[in-house]
């Protein structure tokens, strides 16, 4: 794998991958960890004197927080000047491609809303910034678990390094032994997690907590129409789950209680055995917080993805937090993952010096625990066979 931090990158229109991911609250993109990290980056290959052609996404195209980039380019330009295009692939992005200036960045538009950016062939997509740009950087480690054409497609077709904050994440995980950990896995997306039950101990919260829940068979109410909705292939997960908790169920914890957003919107606590209920779930309820701060407590190292509940809401930030400082407190070793979980954190106003190391990523740190390959790892040829 070669780094651009070792590469002379002056004149050079450098594609470069990031993820800009963050939370979007009633339509506003919200600065984030990883909207700062990515500034770092950006100002680096500025200073070099590169033309910077920046690429990432926001959201899913079936998601309530798929935006376009705009947003993101104001935020970025808190700390380092980018300019949006609100345009990928025409005349608008090639034209202020051919306009750089060296020492310039750009941003193009969500690359999720071209659907060349999930197809495996070589794309109209790949072929025209691949001869607009000189050389592709990915930046998004956090994305590299995914077979996208933005992660994957332009290595095969140009010269490719791995970014600033790429170099930082791999270099920290090589170094980190996880025997014998314990994971806390939760968070948004519970179909990135099933890769990890197997044989550690696991608390499961967040919207996979309650999907294990529903796996057994179990009524939510109201919940179990927002999980329908909100995860595209409910089903399937859920058949998925049944078969591996039938083999390793014994190990894995899920919630005894949760708190609800009930009339007026205040927050309930009530019981797994009072369910179903009529209120969606936001957070884990005070007598599982007890349950997994015990587990915590007993863990010699641990691996936690994703906030417990919703977060955003500090009436429902009790559970992340009742578990965050329990981690901070323990003397286990600790990995941390995800971008809300880094939001999280913030919020929580826990010193991060606490933890042993915090990434930005959620699933692609996952998959990289689990021992899978990524596919943006290996497209930079990072697995040596
Ligand atoms: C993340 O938020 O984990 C990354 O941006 C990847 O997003 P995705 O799960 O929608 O591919």
């Amino acid at each position: 794998m070669n780094f651009i931090t070792k590469t002379n990158v002056k004149g050079k229109i450098i594609l470069l991958r990031e993820d800009l991911n963050s939370d979007v609250d009633k339509g506003k993109v919200l600065m984030s960890e990883r909207i700062k990290e990515s500034a770092g980056s950006i100002k680096f290959l500025k200073k070099k004197g590169a033309k910077v052609v920046i690429l990432a996404h926001q959201g899913r195209p079936d998601g309530e927080d798929f935006t376009s980039m705009e947003q993101h380019a104001k935020l970025l330009s808190k700390l380092t000047k980018v300019n949006f295009v609100p345009d990928i692939i025409g005349e608008k992005a090639e034209t202020a491609i051919k306009n750089l200036k060296n020492g310039e960045a750009i941003l193009l538009d969500n690359v999720r809303n071209l659907k060349d950016e999930f197809s495996e062939e070589d794309t109209v997509f790949v072929k025209k910034l691949s001869s607009w740009c000189d050389i592709y950087v990915n930046d998004a480690f956090s994305v590299s678990h995914r077979s996208q054409a933005s992660i994957v497609g332009f290595p095969k077709h140009m010269k490719s390094y791995a970014g600033p904050l790429l170099e930082k994440e791999v270099k920290a995980l090589q170094k980190i032994n996880l025997k014998n950990c314990l994971y806390i896995l939760a968070g948004a997306k519970p179909a990135d997690d099933i890769n990890l039950l197997n044989k550690n101990k696991v608390l499961a919260c967040g919207l996979f907590g309650q999907m294990c829940i529903s796996a057994t068979g179990k009524e939510l109410g109201a919940q179990d129409e927002y999980l329908k909705k909100k995860i595209s292939d409910y089903d399937k997960l859920i058949s998925d789950l049944k078969l591996k908790l039938g083999e390793v169920g014994g190990l894995v914890k899920t919630p005894v209680d949760f708190g609800v957003k009930g009339k007026k919107g205040k927050r309930r606590d009530i019981d797994l055995k009072d369910f179903p209920v009529e209120y969606e779930i936001f957070d884990i309820g005070p007598k599982t917080q007890k349950i997994y701060l015990d587990e915590i407590k007993k863990a010699k190292s641990i691996y936690m993805k994703g906030p417990a509940g919703y977060y955003l809401d500090p009436q429902f930030i009790k559970g992340t937090k009742a578990l965050l400082t329990a981690v901070s407190k323990s003397k286990a070793f600790s990995l941390l993952g995800g971008g809300q979980l880094n939001e999280a954190i913030d919020r929580s106003k826990i010193s991060k010096k606490k933890f042993g190391y915090i990434s930005l990523s959620g699933g692609a740190l996952l998959d990289y625990v689990s021992g899978k390959r990524l596919p943006g790892l290996e497209a930079l040829g990072y697995y040596k066979n």
